[in-house]
């Protein structure tokens, strides 16, 4: 969507302050031992609490409130009765409707201390997001922010994963424009001033595609390759943008 007014910049940061708390929560929770159907019971009570709903359930039937991916998975990871152990790396992706407005965030981190190379590609994911954040203006070309994300995956030695798109978002959870984070020279489209859309790369150690599971959700890579993202929900302005998940 692109805001239009005061009213709908006030409705966008109450759905992103709703997604937030409840990740929030669900990161404070996400201990060894702990499943990712109880972590998600955490994200529905505290979604429920702002009055917010699910995005991914209202939208697309999917079969829990939040998404959380561990290790090997990289996005719409079910929750279940999966455990969490010491060292693995989770993602957990939470969006939500509230009064009609959609916002986006999701995270990667390690449960206790993160080995080494999990520490690098979550920094390095969340330092591409910060560097194409500071490119993003209107009038722009859409690409300032795969360029900004490539030159880090490409310093740091990751590949992004290209079947798993950013995206516009604010009435819906999928809106136009979507688009891989990457660097793409033929990219024609601009960024415009109240624009509402997600900054979400994933960088991998393994090959740039990730594959759906026999649930017919679960995306992942190869076992024993590291994933990660960071997303954000933004609007765009003449200025740096507004985060709506911060
Ligand atoms: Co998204
Ligand atoms: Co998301």
């Amino acid at each position: 969507m692109t805001v239009d007014s005061d009213k709908d910049v006030a409705g966008l940061m109450a759905a992103g302050q709703a997604v937030r708390r409840a990740f929030e929560k669900m990161q404070r929770a996400a201990k060894p031992g702990v499943s990712t159907a109880e972590l998600d019971a955490i994200g529905a009570q505290a979604l429920a609490a702002a009055g917010a709903r699910s995005a991914p359930q209202h939208f697309y039937e999917f079969p829990g409130v939040t998404c959380i991916s561990v290790n090997e998975e990289a996005a719409h990871g079910i929750p279940g009765d999966r455990v969490l152990r010491l060292g693995d790396m989770i993602n957990i992706d939470v969006s939500a409707v509230l009064d009609g407005y959609v916002a986006d965030m999701g995270e990667s981190f390690v449960i206790g201390p993160a080995r080494p190379e999990q520490a690098k590609i979550i920094q390095s994911v969340r330092a591409a997001v910060r560097a194409a954040l500071a490119r993003v203006r209107a009038g722009r070309s859409l690409n300032v922010i795969g360029k900004a994300v490539q030159k880090v995956a490409d310093r740091a030695g990751f590949n992004i994963i290209a079947n798993l798109g950013s995206h516009g978002v604010g009435r819906s959870i999928h809106e136009a424009p979507s688009y891989v984070p990457v660097d793409n020279p033929t990219e024609r489209r601009r960024l415009e001033n109240g624009m509402v859309m997600t900054i979400e790369p994933f960088f991998t150690t393994g090959p740039a595609w990730v594959e759906q599971q026999a649930d017919g959700w679960t995306l992942c890579v190869p076992k024993g390759e590291l994933v990660a993202q960071y997303e954000q929900t933004l609007i765009v302005t003449d200025r740096m943008p507004v985060l709506v998940t911060a």
